[in-house]
């Protein structure tokens, strides 16, 4: 228990990254590396951000099973995300994705290996080859820890290049002058209550997504909507946050992943007819398909009556033809998670599965460089100081769906890419603006209304309503009168969130600080979600909405701006031309 202290010393770096993530920290190792002072805030110690959580594989069409390539995964990732995605960004991340990964791989990423070498692929949801023809094994994969791996290899490198990390240190709010630009953060060290100004030439938020706004969620507990908060109170917009993935494979009761690389090692759901319905929905790809098609279907045997259990509100996946060699080298933790989670022997029983919350597609809009662009007068215009890069940002490569193994290629792609548009504009951008009187003022009036407020509400029940909100409201399916209501109940806890306090305020553990802090955060990002989601009116991706079934391209091929202030939208037009190839032109989704 510390008290939070009144004077704010500032430190000053060329670069300040908050997010020590793959993509945060492939960013810092691009800038460390160049010689610029980087400091990296992380809210955890560095591999323990939740790209450790990640299972399956990194997406690169290497071609070490069968032919493969660039422009066939661009393909995918352009109809897997149902044809919102900006075709130019994503040209740029397939075509950089053989070389991120051969970079992974020197390294000293352990990789699993073919028997000529190689790195080991495996198939994966929405990764086919010519063009839907068939599956392809595209997901570079570490066995069923490639997030670990990766994170553990970008950790190493980064303290050989001696990037300076912050531990337990949470950024509160963004430093904005009147010209709109960036100078820095204002932080908190968890463990003393220290409040610190950071102030940087650039800073980078490289700080994940949002998905405890959710009540079932295969996110960690510290993925609370942190760079998505302090970008709307900054008065920044955030993009396509309607679109939210539910990873058809979470454990029944439990949220814990289990990797879609199962059933790319051969796992199929079945209903409780022991019947393996993905065939009926999508008969090429079948367990294969993307994501928001199998959530969907599965939601569909669970609605009428095919689902597994006494309750049966699940599905069964089933590993067990896979084999017990199999699953103990491919698959381990799958089979640890099936006895922790499950009570299960993955090799001798199937697990039970329901869809479970997963993945933000949308996020602070930026470019290919991770320049955060907010427009302004009809036009777009850069962020000065400002990138923000992985799950916080929506640059759009995922559209309304991302595809499985493209989200670790995400970050290491644009982590990669703005620390070189960082240290190749840093020459250009020498002096550190000097900081505005009130640079610290939104930040620490929000901690001491934290001290002083005598409200009557707990943090943790207006955190849990959220949630509660959002899982009813927000769902796979989505209805006009669901989403109505949800708006309203979320407008309620927003206004019940400003009252919250702590009871004895003699005994405040800077823990429950910074809950209340991630409090602001989770319902910026659930509002700019359900206000999105309330005003599109048609189905794309993984927004299914069922009193406009259709996708509607005339009217709704366009991307969500939401503005906190006055809970404002606006749009913006879909980039379909991509950098140096044809344009993907829409077409029906089927598999
Ligand atoms: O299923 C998985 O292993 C998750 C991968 C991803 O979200 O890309």
């Amino acid at each position: 228990m510390a008290a939070i202290k009144s004077t704010i010393p500032t430190r000053r770096f060329d670069a300040v990254i908050i997010g020590a993530g793959g993509s945060g920290m492939r960013a810092s190792l691009q800038l460390a590396e160049a010689g610029l002072n980087v400091a990296v805030l992380s809210k955890v110690f560095p591999t323990r951000s939740h790209t450790v959580a990640a299972q399956g594989g990194i997406g690169a069409s290497l071609g070490n099973m069968s032919e493969d390539n660039w422009y066939w995964h661009m393909f995918d990732t352009v109809k897997g995300g149902d044809y919102l995605g900006d075709q130019d960004a994503i040209e740029f991340m397939c075509r950089e994705a053989p070389k991120v990964v051969y970079e992974l791989e020197h390294f000293g990423m352990p990789f699993d290996r073919n028997a000529d070498g190689t790195i080991y692929q495996r198939p994966f949801g929405g990764h086919t080859a010519n063009f839907g023809e068939k599956p392809v094994q595209r997901a570079c994969a570490a066995a069923d820890r490639t997030g670990h791996a990766l994170l553990h290899t970008l950790y190493q490198r980064n303290v050989r290049a001696r990037t300076q990390f912050f531990v337990e240190w949470m950024a509160i709010d963004l430093i904005r002058d009147q010209d709109g630009d960036i100078l820095g953060v204002v932080a908190l060290e968890m463990e003393t209550g220290e409040v610190m100004i950071l102030q940087a030439k650039t800073t980078l938020f490289a700080t994940g997504g949002a998905g405890r706004i959710f009540a079932a969620s295969t996110n960690a507990f510290i993925n609370t909507g942190d760079g998505m908060g302090m970008a709307a109170r900054a008065g920044l917009p955030l993009q396509d946050m309607e679109f939210w993935q539910f990873h058809p494979t979470g454990v029944a009761g439990a949220g814990v992943l289990i990797t879609e690389g199962v059933r790319g090692e051969g796992g199929i759901l079945i209903n409780s007819q022991g019947e393996r319905f993905m065939e009926r929905y999508a008969p090429t790809l079948k367990d294969l398909a993307p994501r928001d098609f199998v959530s969907r279907s599965m939601d569909q045997e669970i609605k009428e009556g095919r689902g597994c259990g006494p309750n049966k509100d699940h599905v069964l996946l089933d590993l067990r033809h896979i084999g017990a060699e199999t699953i103990m080298k491919r698959l381990p933790s799958i089979l640890e998670i099936g006895h922790k989670f499950a009570n299960v022997d993955a090799t001798k029983e199937p697990i039970p599965v329901v869809p479970t919350i997963h993945y933000q597609m949308g996020g602070i809009p930026t470019n290919i460089h991770g320049q955060v662009v907010a427009p302004k007068n009809g036009s777009s215009e850069i962020v000065n100081g400002m990138y923000a890069i992985g799950e916080c940002a929506c640059v759009s490569v995922h559209g309304a769906n991302r595809l499985g193994t493209n989200s670790l290629l995400d970050l290491v792609v644009f982590g990669r890419a703005a620390g070189n548009h960082i240290v190749a504009t840093h020459l250009k951008n020498r002096e550190h603006k000097p900081l505005p009187a009130d640079a610290a003022d939104v930040a620490m009036s929000r901690l001491s209304k934290l001290e002083t407020s005598n409200g009557s509400e707990r943090v943790q029940d207006v955190a849990n309503a959220i949630r509660k909100t959002m899982q009813y409201h927000c769902g796979v399916f989505r209805t006009d009168e669901l989403l109505q209501e949800g708006v309203k109940e979320i407008m309620v806890l927003d206004e019940r969130r400003k009252h919250v306090s702590f009871k004895d305020k003699s005994k405040v553990f800077n823990t429950a600080r910074v809950e209340a802090l991630e409090l602001d955060n989770l319902i910026e990002t659930a509002k700019a979600t359900i206000i999105s989601a309330a005003a599109r009116k048609e189905s794309r991706g993984a927004h299914a909405h069922r009193d406009y079934e259709k996708r509607d391209d005339d009217n709704w091929m366009k991307h969500t701006l939401w503005y906190s202030e006055g809970n404002r939208l606006d749009y913006k037009p879909v980039n379909t031309k991509p950098l140096t190839v044809e344009t993907f032109k829409p077409k029906a989704r089927t598999f």
